[in-house]
Parts: C-alpha cells; sequence; structure tokens
C-alpha cells in the first residue's frame, strides 16, 4: 500500500500493518524517559520496591490509558483537537483538552531537543575518543562545558530537530514508520551488546539485588507518585501522541493487543537500560542516586576505565540518540498532525512551521536551567496528568459505548476484557491521577498541613 500525498482532504495515511504501528507507537514511548530518567529515579528511590510499584503503574493505569487514547485516535481518524470534537459534538468543551495537549507537544520538543542534543554531543565525544581515560572531575568539566556554552548546545539541538523534521515530513508510512523500521532493531541490538558486557562485570550482582531486592523500606510516598507520574511520561500518554499515531491504524486491527504491546516494549526497554547501567555503576563504586547527572557524568567515566569502553560508549550513545528521535518524531506529528487536520496546509509546510516554531522555544530551554526545569514542571506534572485525565474520562464517561465497545472490540484476543478494562477507566484510573496531579501542583501537602 503506498501512503497518500498528506492533505485534510485526502484519504488518512495508514501504516502498514499492525507491526508498523507497533514499532513507531514503542518508538513514541521508549526514549530518553527509559533510559536517561527511569534509571536516575529508580537510583533516588532505592530500586527494587520503586520497579516493582512502576510496574503496577504501568500495567494498572498506563495500559488501560494508551487503550483508550489510541482508540479516541482510532474511531474518530482524526488528531487530538478533531479526535474530541468528531466523537462528541462540533462545539464540545472537550476541546480543550485537545488544545492542552497540542502546546504540550510544542513545551515537551523544545526541551527533549536540548537533552538529545546533549546525547548527539556525547556521540561525537565518544566517536572522536574524548572521554577515554577522563576522571569524575573531568567528566564533570565536561558537561559543565556543554551546559556553559549555548552555541554547542543549540548547533546540536537544531541539528536534531532538523534530522526529525525531515522524517515527519516524509510522512507517516514512508517517514515515520520507515524510520521506526530501522531505529527500532537497531535500537534491540545495541542494547544487547550492552547487556552481554553488563553482565560480565563485578557490579553484576549488587546491581540485581538493588533493582530487583524488595526493600520496601525505602519507598516514600512521593515515591509512589513518582512512578505513576513517570508510567505517564514514559508511555507518551497525554499528549495526543497515541491519538495521532492511532488515527492511522487500520481498523481491522487488534488495537488492545497493539496497546499492551508497546507498554511491554516500553518498560523491557526500561529495565533492561537499568540492568546496563547498573552493574557499570556498582563496579567502579559510584553513587546509584546521582540524580540527572547519572547519564552525562557517572555513566562516561566509568566507560572511560573500562576496557572496550571507547567501543561501548559509542554504542551507548547512539542508543540514546535512536531513542530520542523516534520519540521526538512522535511529538513533532502531534504539531503536524494538528496542522494539517484543522489548517489543511501541506504535510512538509506544517513540519517545517512546527520545527521552527519549537526551536524558537527550544533555545532558552537549552541556555537556561532554570527555564528548562520550569517547562518540564509544567508538561510532566500538569499537563500530560491533566491530557491524561481529560482522554480516561472522556473515554469512559462521554463517547458513544457501542462504538467504544467496537473499536476495542474490533479483531481483538482481549475482547473478553472489555468489561474490566472499562471499569478501570471509569473509576480507578480517574482517582490515581487525580492523586498525582494534586501531589504534583502541591495540594496534598497543603491538605496534609491544614488536617495537621
Ligand atoms: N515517552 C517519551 C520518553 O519516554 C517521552 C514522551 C512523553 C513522549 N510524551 C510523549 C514522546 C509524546 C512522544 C510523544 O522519553
Amino acid at each position: 500500500m503506498h501512503d497518500m500525498p498528506d492533505h485534510s482532504n485526502s484519504p488518512r495515511a495508514q501504516w502498514n500493518s499492525r507491526t508498523g504501528f507497533i514499532l513507531a507507537a514503542a518508538g513514541s514511548a521508549v526514549g530518553l524517559g527509559n533510559i536517561w530518567k527511569f534509571p536516575y529515579i529508580t537510583g533516588e528511590n532505592g530500586g527494587g520496591a520503586f520497579v516493582l510499584v512502576y510496574l503496577a503503574c504501568i500495567l494498572g493505569v498506563g495500559v488501560p490509558v494508551m487503550m483508550a487514547e489510541v482508540m479516541l485516535g482510532r474511531a474518530s481518524r482524526s488528531s487530538s483537537v478533531t479526535a474530541y470534537r468528531t466523537l462528541s459534538d462540533p462545539k464540545s468543551k472537550w476541546v480543550v483538552f485537545g488544545v492542552l495537549a497540542v502546546v504540550a507537544a510544542f513545551l515537551l520538543l523544545s526541551y527533549y531537543s536540548t537533552v538529545a542534543g546533549w546525547a548527539l554531543h556525547y556521540t561525537y565525544l565518544s566517536l572522536t575518543n574524548a572521554i577515554a581515560g577522563i576522571d569524575p572531575g573531568q567528566a564533570e568539566g565536561l558537561f559543565g562545558q556543554l551546559t556553559g556554552s549555548p552555541l554547542i548546545g543549540v548547533g546540536w539541538q537544531f541539528a536534531f530537530l532538523v534530522f526529525t523534521m525531515c522524517v515527519v515530513a516524509a510522512g507517516v508510512s514512508h517517514g515515520i514508520e520507515r524510520w521506526a523500521r530501522i531505529m527500532m532493531p537497531g535500537l534491540f541490538v545495541m542494547i544487547v551488546i550492552l547487556l552481554g558486557k553488563a553482565m560480565t562485570m563485578s557490579g553484576w550482582g549488587a546491581a540485581m539485588d538493588f533493582l530487583f531486592g524488595m526493600n520496601w523500606d525505602k519507598l516514600t510516598a512521593a515515591g509512589v507518585l513518582e512512578a505513576l507520574g513517570h508510567s505517564f511520561f514514559t508511555l507518551s500518554l497525554g499528549m495526543g501522541s497515541m491519538i495521532a499515531y492511532g488515527s492511522y491504524l487500520r481498523s481491522q486491527d487488534d488495537l488492545a493487543s497493539a496497546s499492551l504491546a508497546t507498554a511491554g516494549a516500553d518498560t523491557l526497554v526500561a529495565l533492561a537500560a537499568s540492568v546496563v547501567i547498573f552493574p557499570i555503576v556498582f563496579t567502579f563504586g559510584m553513587e546509584p542516586g546521582a540524580g540527572p547527572g547519572l547519564l552525562f557524568v557517572t555513566l562516561p567515566t566509568a566507560l572511560a576505565q573500562m576496557t572496550g569502553g571507547a567501543f561501548l560508549s559509542v554504542v551507548f550513545f547512539v542508543m540514546l540518540v535512536f531513542a530520542a528521535l523516534t520519540s521526538a518524531i512522535a511529538i513533532l506529528e502531534v504539531i503536524a498532525a494538528y496542522l494539517l487536520d484543522n489548517h489543511g496546509i501541506s504535510r512538509v509546510k506544517a513540519c517545517v512551521s512546527g520545527t521552527v516554531l519549537v526551536a524558537l522555544f527550544g533555545v532558552p530551554a537549552t541556555v537556561s536551567g532554570s527555564w528548562f526545569n520550569a517547562v518540564d514542571h509544567f508538561v510532566s506534572n500538569w499537563a500530560l496528568p491533566l491530557g491524561g485525565l481529560g482522554i480516561a474520562l472522556f473515554v469512559a464517561w462521554r463517547m458513544d459505548g457501542a462504538l467504544r465497545r467496537k473499536e476495542f472490540e474490533a479483531g481483538s484476543a482481549l475482547a473478553k476484557f472489555y468489561g474490566s478494562w472499562l471499569w478501570i477507566l471509569k473509576y480507578p484510573v480517574p482517582v490515581c491521577i487525580l492523586i498525582v496531579f494534586l501531589h504534583a501542583i502541591g495540594a496534598l501537602a497543603w491538605i496534609g498541613g491544614l488536617l495537621a
């Protein structure tokens, strides 16, 4: 099947197969959240018990919401803003969730590309052997140099954005699906290489204990909420990305199983990344709770001392770049699909104008750490939970019930779970999201203070 030129008045583009969708959706989900953020928050929250709670959040909250989000796209055959209108009424207030999603996509890509640019820079450093033999102080210095020099940071960021733009501009099956078919298997091979090395290291046992030992005493309420919040981020939920990708899914494909497979792939990569990183950290007696610097300071220091470290660091940072790219592609697609569906401009124009705007917002994120943190805080703690809440409430309470059932059951091996899925989406999911949300905005602490 061939991709049609993507004008809003021509037939909607489609994935070539269900596998195409799963690869692209897994590409969206697997990103910096898995390889950069998950290991360091696991480290900060003491490992084991946190990992278990995280798995429960993915399965109990993330997966049901992902099914709902993909459904919104496929049932409406449109992207976030229009999806709400098509499935309720043209003047519906639900549309605010769609608008919020597009705004969130803009903001997310503006600083996601900052970290992706760092990954490109470290790939370059690895290729030129600049991290061979560095000590912890020098590693700090290298990272400081990068974050302290706007030109280098912005340069890599723009290079990353331009590549992302070219892929999305090439269309759904010729661009997004094709690149997912290259990069996702590539990412898998690189993880296997790194896993092979990690298993031979002396810190392997300590890392396994840390990751899979049940140390409940280290788990805090804040840790539980962080796990829940992160399950949204890592599965790319609440931002219309799965709506857009779902809108290209063929109507006979099993939406529920495809969502489950996507979440499964995402979880495997998050665990695999930790299983690669922590043996290295423990072998060299480093600090597992090093925070955001774990990947760009701690890890390069360790790699610099390892036999084969030069090769392994190239593999590691290329893997990080691949993961970031397939995610950035999905974020830009939210923006492109919005412009395509609502303003009838061509895909190429939509991608170019979207990227230019993102780049403008991206400069302050790269130059200023406090701006970066503020935008990240807004997106991760406000926009994504709110977007997810909107999706869950809309699909569970507003969308036409017969259509919802038909979409869930079409060709589905999981059809018999329709009732349980709907119940989870109606009650526990909104309650959980609301709690995360209240916690994130500090309202729980405030209420606690009132009660105390
Ligand atoms: N899931 C991505 C990661 O783990 C980040 C992300 C959040 C995302 N929302 C998204 C990616 C929407 C694409 C689309 O890094």
